[in-house]
């Protein structure tokens, strides 16, 4: 990735000067960020997506706020006729991780990896009616906010005070202060850093795409690796059992013995100083495929001949040891590291590099074909 090229996307600035400057720190709107935007799918083929059952989709019903219910929200799938008629203002349908199920839209998360993959997540897609919007909220993640058809204002404000409206079936702010408004076009785009208050209404029928990002929560973290290290603990540590042959006589016998709490302490301390089994499992779990990826098995006799590329669905990271695939770890070194780090930064492999790989990497890199997780270059 060229970070320090300027690209339109970010309004001239280099993925360089954006990180620095505006990433996770303050708004900012982007004009004609793709000149000319036309959506990508059309209104149809997302009601499509969002009739499937494998794919999440919300919708959100706006009645105003002196209805006894200003606010209703369903989740799908949805049958086309059990959604209201695009003429109705007022509702919003939201579909999610539409990157995994369309090639356009991950062409389109391809032009984030300025930031980590790591930190990538998904794009959603909402097609609004007329006023539609699903109310002021914040999020806890990075935004970008793309306007993919239509008009849509945005509101924004930096307010601290975040507290919800009660008995709400969506995060809805109790006191939205916004402090700036824009109207954003097709292929104006706005980044709100985590938790910025932000309100859309749509200018008429719109579409926005969200191009969104996760951050891991640091006590779930910690339990979910605690959890993938217990399961490698028994090939990763030494063997060692309880001793203590100085122990006294125990006048308290129900008193823990200090030496055995010093043990159950020292236990931990080993499996947490061991750098390769943290690194391995973080590793493992970042790269684990969404949950609604499917990937089809197929032929590789001529996988490797004209290339390979990742599957839409197939998240490779790497670290200095380790290469991640899919929730698996390998190690590699020498060419073979630098060429599997290639696919996990390019995407791709072309020909001639794939016959760079030596045996054992090409037979593993033919595995992953097998199992889908790699397509052939056409
Ligand atoms: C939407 O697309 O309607 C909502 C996006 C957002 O506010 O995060
Ligand atoms: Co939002």
């Amino acid at each position: 990735m060229q970070v320090d090229q300027p690209l339109a996307l970010l309004g001239g600035l280099s993925p360089a000067q954006f990180m620095k400057r505006y990433w996770h720190k303050k708004p900012l709107l982007i004009r004609q960020a793709i000149p000319g935007m036309q959506p990508l799918l059309e209104r149809t083929e997302l009601l499509d997506l969002a009739a499937r059952d494998d794919v999440q989709s919300r919708l959100v019903i706006q009645q105003g706020a002196a209805a006894k219910r200003p606010w209703t929200l369903r989740h799908g799938p949805f049958a086309r006729r059990s959604l209201p008629p695009f003429k109705k203002p007022g509702w919003t349908l939201l579909v999610q991780s539409v990157d995994l199920f369309d090639a356009r839209v991950q062409a389109l998360r391809e032009q984030f990896r300025f930031v980590p993959d790591a930190r990538l997540d998904d794009v959603m897609i909402s097609y609004a009616s007329d006023g539609a919007g699903v109310g002021p909220h914040f999020d806890s993640y990075d935004v970008f906010l793309l306007q993919a058809h239509g008009q849509r204002r945005w509101r924004i404000g930096r307010q601290k005070d975040l507290t919800l409206q009660d008995g709400m079936p969506l995060k809805i702010l109790a006191d939205f202060q916004p402090e700036q408004e824009f109207l954003l076009e097709a292929g104006d785009m706005l980044y709100l850093p985590p938790r910025y208050a932000h309100d859309g209404e749509a200018q008429g029928e719109c579409m926005t795409y969200s191009i969104g990002f996760r951050a891991p929560d640091q006590v779930e973290l910690a339990q979910s690796l605690l959890q993938g290290m217990a399961e490698q603990l028994a090939d990763a540590m030494p063997r060692k059992r309880y001793r203590d042959p100085g122990q006294a006589a125990a006048a308290h016998p129900a008193q823990i013995p200090f030496d055995l709490q010093a043990f159950a302490q020292e236990a931990l301390h080993t499996a947490l100083r061991d750098p390769q089994l943290l690194a391995r499992t973080l590793g493992e779990q970042l790269s684990e495929p969404p949950a609604a990826v499917w990937f089809a098995p197929q032929e590789s006799a001529a996988g490797l001949r004209k290339g390979v590329c990742l599957d839409r669905g197939t998240r490779m990271l790497y670290d200095a040891q380790h290469v991640f695939i899919n929730g698996e770890s390998f190690t590699a070194s020498g060419r073979d590291a630098q060429l599997v780090r290639q696919l996990a930064d390019q995407h791709f492999l072309d020909a001639r590099q794939c016959s760079r790989l030596s045996p054992g990497a090409a037979d593993l890199l033919g595995q992953w074909l097998d199992s889908g997780w790699l397509q052939a270059l056409e």
